[in-house]
């Protein structure tokens, strides 16, 4: 047990000549799921809110209920918007006048029934429609944005369209250009802009040049920069950080998510790949319209991008648990199955299949690094294990090298790795290091799929990441056993907080690290190859410990990677003791996460309150006094000369 109580003077041991399991380069991921704005207003860069009109459309089954939508199983879950047109006004000056309505005649496509209707009677000065984004757009003075924008009119009338990049008010213009002659049948238009002014809080408007009456659909703007310039991309200051965390994984697209409200609110793929006005969106489970822009080929793409494999989450033929579950009838089982085939042919199937030539079609010859399939997500029910046979087996027979993960120990069913969720608050977290101390090593494999410390931490303090590192030294301690892990959630836009505690948090100009970002990032970038024994003397039970340390060997540097918690509210100095340890090198690297209140936070307004600092100490030895700053987590890099 590796821990102390906050009193008494502390001696951590470490056996270096006696190296443990080895620890699997899979232990650290990322867990994404679209909550909170964390794709759609976030890490997706299409900056049109409402881009394609079809926010109100409800999952089948489901109906409006004043501020509510109520799914037929009787959940209730928020109504985001608040009229049918939102994202959209139309703008009026110079004695204009005329209207804007949604409308579902003529439709662009059976995917995109509804578009927005714009009839200007009178033109005056300026007439149009107008979108403030998400929470307004944010342009940079010198940068580009392309838009595209889908139009018809109701016969062979044709209009001049002025698109512009604006302020909120309309009174400043940053680009603007003429669209001529827009009009017939649907088409698709593109125009670049360059703003010659930045504006955090700007809007797109596109007006037009005499009465008439025209139709939009999937009006579309994106920044020219995007992470690694991909179309139809990312955000970049967001995706880069997330590439810094160097996750060995991504899981995709999520949670309950996954599930859906009901069936058909389930995450569909197929709805997300292909041209972006052929696709279909969702009011997702966390209650706001979700383009499905970032869809499962841009999941996959960001995996490669970023040298991470994808785990990808499948619906198991009934809907989230928690949400009143509706189930698929057993006879059709086997359809969610074949989704779920299909889904893994698009990714990992050769270019002559039906589904693999849909990937190379949009863009990707080869295959993507997709390596894990989970089958449903915190699935309690009964009907699950039957469920997970037939998935398991399917998969198993066209994808043998795939790891399945299953959501729960299931009874005379082989399973190779179960995921365990965990949240709670920081006292549940310090004593949860120990966890899998004892976890059966016969048994599944395990991936900590969704852990966070987000009860009694305000919005993810440094309390929080202390309890996290705490608990993540005990799955390193286990890696033998567990073998995965990943935080959740991941975004939080500032304007849609649905879940307290995120990794990083973002409006439309900044992005925050929190702390238990920080965390995982220093715990990631200093895993060692092998763990080492490690103790901390005197020994303690979990409860009222005040210290967790952990050890391992970084076998290609040759470093003894020494990671320590110390969670009181006081410096303490410890001894190090490095039992076995070959001629060390005179300075030892230090990398300290702390801050003098345990109650410190990261925010928007102060991002670094709380950041690693990386120095170097003077070592005297194998054993030698360390100073651990208090609330802090250090990890100190060792050289042995001559091993
Ligand atoms: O991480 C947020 C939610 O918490 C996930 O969607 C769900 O799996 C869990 O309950």
């Amino acid at each position: 047990m590796v821990v102390l109580h906050a009193a008494e003077p502390a001696r951590i041991v470490v056996d270096v000549d006696k190296p443990g399991h080895a620890v699997p380069a899979t232990l650290y991921g990322i867990f994404f799921e679209e909550i909170n704005h964390a794709g759609e207003g976030g890490l997706y860069a299409e900056m049109v809110l409402n881009r394609d009109f079809e926010m109100t459309t409800l999952p089948k089954g489901a109906k409006w209920a004043g501020n509510l939508l109520r799914t037929a199983d009787d959940w209730q879950e928020r109504k985001w918007f608040g009229n049918e047109l939102w994202g959209w006004q139309f703008i009026a000056d110079g004695g204009a006048r005329g209207s804007i309505r949604l409308d579902d005649r003529e439709p662009l496509n059976g995917r995109n029934p509804h578009s927005l209707r714009l009839t200007v009677r009178e033109p005056g000065t300026l007439a149009g429609v107008a979108n403030g984004g998400f929470w307004g757009m944010n342009f940079v003075a010198g940068r580009w944005y392309d838009l595209t924008f889908q139009a018809r009119t109701g016969g062979a009338d044709r209009l001049d369209i002025t698109v512009a990049l604006e302020s909120a008010n309309g009174r400043e213009r940053y680009a603007n250009a003429v669209v001529r002659d827009v009009g017939g049948a649907w088409k698709e238009y593109h125009v670049s802009l360059q703003a010659k002014a930045g504006d955090r809080c700007g809007r797109l408007a596109l007006t037009v040049n005499r009465a008439g009456t025209v139709w939009f659909d999937v009006v579309s703007l994106f920044p020219r920069d995007m992470f690694l310039n991909r179309p139809n991309g990312l955000r970049p200051d967001i995706a880069q950080a997330l590439a810094d965390l160097k996750p060995a994984f991504v899981r995709f697209p999520g949670g309950a998510i996954a599930g859906g409200l009901n069936l058909d609110n389930r995450i569909q793929w197929k709805n997300s790949v292909g041209p972006i006005a052929q696709r279909k969106g969702t009011m997702n489970l966390w209650g706001y319209w979700t383009s499905n822009g970032l869809g499962f080929h841009e999941y996959l793409q960001f995996c490669e991008d970023i040298g991470a494999a994808a785990l990808w989450v499948c619906n198991p033929g009934f809907s989230d648990n928690y949400r009143h579950a509706e189930f698929a009838p057993a006879d059709q089982v086997k359809d969610f199955v074949q989704e779920a085939l299909d889904a893994l042919e698009y990714a990992l199937g050769p270019a002559d299949s039906k589904w693999g030539a849909q990937r190379v079609a949009n863009g990707h010859p080869a295959p993507f690094p997709l390596r894990y399939v989970e089958i449903g997500n915190e699935a309690s029910s009964k009907v699950y294990g039957t469920n997970y046979v037939q998935f398991a087996e399917a998969i198993h027979a066209k994808y043998p090298s795939l790891t399945l993960i299953s959501n729960q120990r299931l009874k005379d069913v082989p399973v190779a790795m179960v995921d365990d969720h965990k949240y709670g608050n920081p006292a549940s977290f310090f004593s949860a290091h120990d966890r899998y101390d004892n976890a059966d090593r016969t048994g599944p494999k395990i991936y900590v799929g969704e852990y966070a410390c987000s009860r009694e931490v305000g919005e993810g303090n440094l309390t929080a990441a202390l309890a996290e590192a705490a608990y993540l030294l005990g799955l390193e301690r286990n890696s033998d056993v567990v073998v995965m892990s990943s935080y959740a959630p991941l975004l939080c836009h500032e304007n849609d907080v649905a879940w307290m505690s995120n990794m990083l948090r973002f409006d439309n100009t900044r992005v925050v690290r929190r702390s238990s970002y920080h965390v995982q990032r220093m715990l990631a970038a200093n895993r060692p190859d092998v763990v080492l024994p490690t103790r901390v003397e005197p020994d303690a039970a979990p409860k009222d410990c005040a210290l967790f340390a952990l050890a391992g060997l970084d076998q290609k540097s040759n470093e003894i990677v020494l990671k320590i918690v110390n969670r009181s509210n006081a410096l303490r100095t410890v001894a190090i003791q490095l039992d076995g340890c070959r001629s060390l090198a005179k300075n030892a690297r230090v990398i300290t996460l702390h801050h003098d209140d345990p109650t410190a936070e990261n925010s928007l307004g102060d991002p670094e309150v709380i950041v690693p600092h990386d120095t170097s100490v003077a070592i005297s030895g194998s054993e030698f006094q360390h100073p651990l700053p208090a609330n802090s987590l250090t990890v100190l890099r060792i050289f042995q000369k001559d091993r």
